[in-house]
């Protein structure tokens, strides 16, 4: 085996590939050789975009639409992906719903702990069950949740979002024990403050505050995310399962 990320013959979906790290994460997928269905909500210019992007790079790839908090959109999301591509190997959940601003618990719309269960947990559950029954057939899968250094820093204000991930955290390690008997494995990543294109845009890519808290003292890149998705995606990770991987220069560590 050679010591590359090849992806070469395999299917990935990114949902959320329209936003600031889904995007990175679907095109890196692409480079290592994956035909992509990248998933959309609203954005649908963008997802054309990464479609001509994709196919730029000799990969194929689709555009499809779906509201990932709904199991019977993610089924029809699933329907098309298959139908285009064949069936996804690989599944990344990046997807989120953005409740902002945050506020203490004593603020917080009740609301808001439902959307972002919805977002974080449910999401996985119907991504589990449209995708992981035909990864378990054939013997091989890989699905990587995106999740965040938040669901360990707890800070102030970030209970809607943190009880979401944590719940989401919880569900994909239990799915990590039920579905790797069959060669699947299931893994997170926990990205900290990552620079995006919105940040290169708008000149925000230094942040000093935060930077001097991290051990490796900056923000990370959406390409750093999207290279341990890659690598979780691959042959390379075949003895991962069960994992969640901070990529925030050290500022969370998980005790064991
Ligand atoms: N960016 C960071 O610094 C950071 C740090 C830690 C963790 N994360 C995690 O990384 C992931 C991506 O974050 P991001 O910053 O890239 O997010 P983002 O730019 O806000 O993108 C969110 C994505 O989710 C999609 N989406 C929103 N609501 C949806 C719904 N109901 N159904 C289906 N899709 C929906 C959006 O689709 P449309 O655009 O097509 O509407 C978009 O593609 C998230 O899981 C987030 O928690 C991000």
């Amino acid at each position: 085996m050679s010591i590359v990320v090849d992806l070469s013959n395999r299917v990935a979906l990114v949902t959320g590939a329209t936003g600031q790290l889904g995007r990175v994460i679907a095109t890196t997928l692409a480079r290592a050789g994956a035909d992509v269905a990248v998933h959309f909500h609203g954005n649908e210019a963008k997802a054309a975009e990464l479609v001509g992007a994709i196919e730029g790079l000799g990969r194929r790839a689709v555009a499809v639409r779906a509201d990932v908090a709904d199991l019977q959109s993610v089924r029809s999301l699933g329907e098309t992906a298959q139908a285009t591509l064949g069936a996804p190997d690989i599944v990344v959940a990046c997807a989120v719903s953005q409740v902002w601003p945050w506020s203490t618990v004593l603020e917080e719309d009740p609301a808001d702990y439902e959307d972002q269960f919805r977002s974080c947990v449910m999401q996985n559950v119907h991504l589990a069950k449209t995708f992981l029954p035909a990864m378990k057939e054939r013997g091989w899968g890989r699905y990587v949740g995106i999740n965040t250094e938040c669901l360990m820093q707890m800070g102030e204000t970030m209970s809607a979002y943190v009880s979401g991930k944590r719940g989401m955290d919880g569900l994909l390690r239990v799915l990590a024990r039920e579905v790797g008997p069959a060669g699947v494995t299931v893994n997170q990543v926990a990205p900290g403050w990552t620079i995006s294109e919105q940040d290169r845009a708008a000149g925000t890519e230094e942040n000093e505050s935060y930077s001097k808290t991290v051990p490796l003292r900056r923000r990370g890149t959406d390409q750093e995310v999207a290279n341990v998705v890659a690598f979780l995606a691959s042959d390379l990770a075949s003895f991962v399962t069960g994992a969640l991987v901070p990529v925030c220069g050290g500022n969370v560590m998980p005790t064991v």
